[in-house]
């Protein structure tokens, strides 16, 4: 048996215990509700864990040498076991039956297990969820069978504040308290940021025991203790909750100690049965707005999809237009809880066309993010608005750190070069956020978005630099979506954004008569419309091949068969340094590729094949946004076998069983987004082009059938397709037509059927 079994189409275990793993599946299991996160760590401690709990937009910096990041809390998920005074591991004694399961349709995390040592004997079961109908809360439930002799179990558990970011204490000594004999409170600030936060926690068991408070440095714990005869049972149930200063709500200071234990004795006499059916609820209420069903030959397809969904609700704050999404969501400490452009290319659209008013939470973070981008601009001597190539809370402004991996040349740390150069991300915010505006109808979103246009613009129209010689604005010295190559000028991608970012900020100009902001940006529309029509944007060749900058298709090729064996990624950088990698014909991931899909209307059949044909054997998916890339890219190229073989492959880049330690620091955020992109918009063929919604599938041979629910226009629909029909019904607005497989059908009744 492989070490993952998947179950079914909502849940996937852990079949043996491994410490070398643990990583893997705390990160892929992580509990989350949008609000919080808690890594599946286990109960008691392993050395190789990695302890996490993250609150959305709960940043710090530690120190000016170091970027924000999200701080690592408190800890309020460890419970160490003692059987008789012996701390109880995993590493001793013989367990057996392990199964360690997550539930992706309510969020609940099970492990259970018989373990036996010497004449101890016990089975052991525990439970946890963090709430998706109370985002501050989390539970826990742990239920230990004696089969074995009597044994004295102790339980400790308690509120941590030792735990820290890879060794960055990001928060203060903090407070504590033990409130009426039984609730534990600890209150703490960021040391930066200086962000009050909270929490607190009750632990109950069903057994008559003893308890013991204790305070220890940075933390309060209670050992609970019980003596427990054979075939007797005991349950503990924790509940602990959290708020802090930047919830949406916060009211002053009661709200963090007088209102968290009210609402903590509230719950406290509650089930964890109890709490975890509302959860599920709430859970449930998410997937039947966004109703979506592939029924394939494989089992893992479906599983696949809903894997991405749990775990884009799980990631994203939409409650709070001040927060996004980090690009490992906040399941791990990777990229520090940082936002890309991962948000509007890759998973924004999930929530523009099944959750629009979560997209448009998301949209107004950059709308909010405005006079950071501005400033921005001017730090680095442009105009208009520069959004961050990695943003965090809204006044941090460009949060790239400056240095990453080792260079296999220097053996020095290399310079991270994407927060100087990577600048394609001010189109992205433009693109992205004028989809949800198109989708949703919003008017109030439009104006306010207005602004966001006319900056960006402004930011290209200054980016670029008049070449006399040939008569033409150009982009010079940018990363683009590749990120192998560096210093390049006129990367195709990033001036194709540009342009569309000035046409649509003159387009709307002109076409916004009543926005008050209108009158400021008078005096630079000449300027705009200049850069417009004479911003270079790269054609294809005379072998229909887009350069993908001014230098990419002179450069040296080698032989790239042994990168695209590995097993796994960024191999290349093992013999190579970044310099040397940027004078090859290599990409990191989909970059013209990616261009022809935003703008598909812009090149026709033939480009598309010869791109394809030039790049995709360049390109190794070192990103884990390049696979989904590829995989729509080769619906729109007719490759429909080929794309299914790339959506197989994405399985592997979080939940396969094939390099265990891909997820460590957290699942790849634009790849879940992308995962619904491909079943979508892809294999399901649902696109909005001038206004009208256009369905045109194409389905793998695997797949009996594709169910999925879209939002647009105001309008729900619900789409069935299957190998013989394609039959559309709406279930709520109106929607006058409809385009199916190329034909425009009237919208006149509930449902359309088409027989294909
Ligand atoms: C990719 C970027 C992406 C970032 C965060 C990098 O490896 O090259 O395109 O934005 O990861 O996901």
């Amino acid at each position: 048996m492989g070490k993952i079994a998947y179950i079914d189409k909502w849940r996937i275990a852990e079949t043996s215990f491994s410490e070398k793993y643990l990583a893997k599946f705390e990160s892929i299991m992580t509990l989350g509700n949008g609000y919080l996160t808690l890594r599946n760590t286990h109960e008691e401690v392993y050395p190789t864990e990695h302890r996490n709990m993250f609150v959305a937009g709960i940043f710090n910096r530690f120190s000016p040498e170091e970027t924000t990041e999200l701080a690592n809390f408190p800890d309020i998920s460890k419970i160490e076991i003692s059987i008789d005074g012996q701390r109880f591991s995993l590493l001793s004694g013989e367990t057996t039956n392990y199964k360690r399961e997550f539930n992706y349709q309510n969020g609940e995390a099970i492990r259970s297990f018989d373990w036996k040592q010497e004449e101890y004997a016990f089975h052991f079961t525990f439970r946890k969820f963090a709430s998706m109908s109370n985002k501050h809360l989390i539970v826990h439930e742990i239920k230990i069978k004696n089969l074995g002799k009597d044994a004295r179990i102790t339980f400790e558990t308690g509120i941590d504040g030792t735990y820290t970011n890879s060794g960055t204490q990001n928060f203060l000594e903090n407070e504590r308290r033990f409130f009426d004999n039984k609730y534990l409170y600890l209150t703490t600030k960021t040391t930066q940021s200086k962000v009050s936060v909270s929490l607190a926690c009750y632990t109950h068991l069903d057994v008559p025991h003893v308890s013991i408070p204790q305070m220890g440095r940075r933390k309060i714990i209670e050992k609970k203790q019980v003596e427990l005869k054979s075939d007797q049972s005991v349950c503990l149930t924790k509940q602990s909750l959290i708020k802090t200063q930047r919830d949406v709500k916060y009211s002053g200071k009661d709200y963090l100690q007088t209102e968290l234990l009210t609402e903590l004795s509230q719950i406290a006499d509650q089930s964890y049965e109890i709490l975890q059916k509302e959860s599920a609820k709430a859970w449930q209420d998410i997937w039947d707005q966004g109703e979506i069903e592939i029924d394939s030959e494989d089992v893992k397809d479906n599983l696949l999809l809903n894997f991405a969904r749990y775990h884009l609700h799980a990631m994203s704050p939409i409650h709070d237009d001040r927060l996004n999404i980090g690009a490992k969501g906040m399941t791990g400490e990777g990229y520090k809880g940082h936002t890309f452009w991962d948000t509007e290319i890759f998973i924004l659209p999930y929530f523009t066309y099944t959750y629009p008013e979560f997209a448009k939470s998301l949209v107004r973070y950059r709308i909010n993010g405005l006079a950071a981008a501005k400033a921005n601009a001017k730090r680095n001597n442009y105009r208009g608005a520069q959004y961050p190539w990695e943003s965090a809370w809204l006044s941090d402004g460009e949060a790239t750190p400056k240095l990453g991996g080792v260079d296999i040349v220097t053996g020095k740390q290399s310079p991270i070069l994407t927060g100087l150069i990577e600048h394609h991300v001010t189109g992205d915010v433009v693109y992205g956020g004028l989809q949800c505006i198109e989708a949703t109808q919003d008017p109030k979103l439009k104006v306010d978005f207005f602004e966001v246009i006319m900056e960006a613009a402004r930011f290209w129209a200054s980016r670029s630099v008049y070449n006399k010689i040939k008569d033409r604005y150009e982009i010079l010295d940018v990363i683009g979506p590749d990120e192998y190559t560096e210093h390049v000028d006129n990367n195709a991608y990033t001036n194709y954004l540009a342009k569309f970012t000035i046409d649509e900020a003159l387009r709307a100009y002109y076409a916004n008569d009543e926005n008050s902001f209108k009158v400021q940006y008078q005096a630079d529309i000449n300027w705009l419309t200049e850069v417009s029509e004479k911003l270079y944007l790269p054609i294809p060749n005379s072998a229909n091949v887009i350069p993908q900058d001014d230098t990419f298709l002179k450069k040296e090729m080698i032989d790239l068969s042994k990168y695209f064996e590995s097993n796994s990624i960024g191999t290349i950088g093992l013999d190579y340094n970044m310099e040397q990698i940027s004078n090859l014909q290599v990409c990191k991931q989909a970059d013209v590729i990616l261009l022809l899909q935003l703008f598909p209307e812009k090149f026709d059949y033939q480009t598309k094949l010869a791109n394809w044909d030039y790049y995709y054997p360049k390109t190794l998916h070192d990103s884990s946004l390049s696979l989904t890339s590829h995989c729509n890219f080769a619906l729109i190229t007719n490759q429909i076998d080929l794309a299914y073989k790339m959506f197989k492959k994405t399985f592997d880049i979080d939940l396969g069983d094939r390099n265990m330690n891909s997820s460590d620091d957290g699942i790849h955020s634009a790849s879940l987004g992308g995962i619904w992109q491909n079943v979508v918009r892809g294999f399901g063929g649902f696109t909005v082009q001038d206004f009208h919604v256009t369905i045109t599938p194409k389905l793998p041979k695997q797949w009996r059938s594709l169910s999925y629910t879209v939002s647009v226009f105001n309008a729900t629909i619900k789409v069935d397709i299957t190998k013989t029909t394609i039959k559309t019904t709406l279930k709520k607005g109106t929607l006058s037509d409809i385009v199916i497989n190329g034909k425009t059908l009237n919208f006149d009744k509930e449902a359309l059927s088409v027989e294909v």
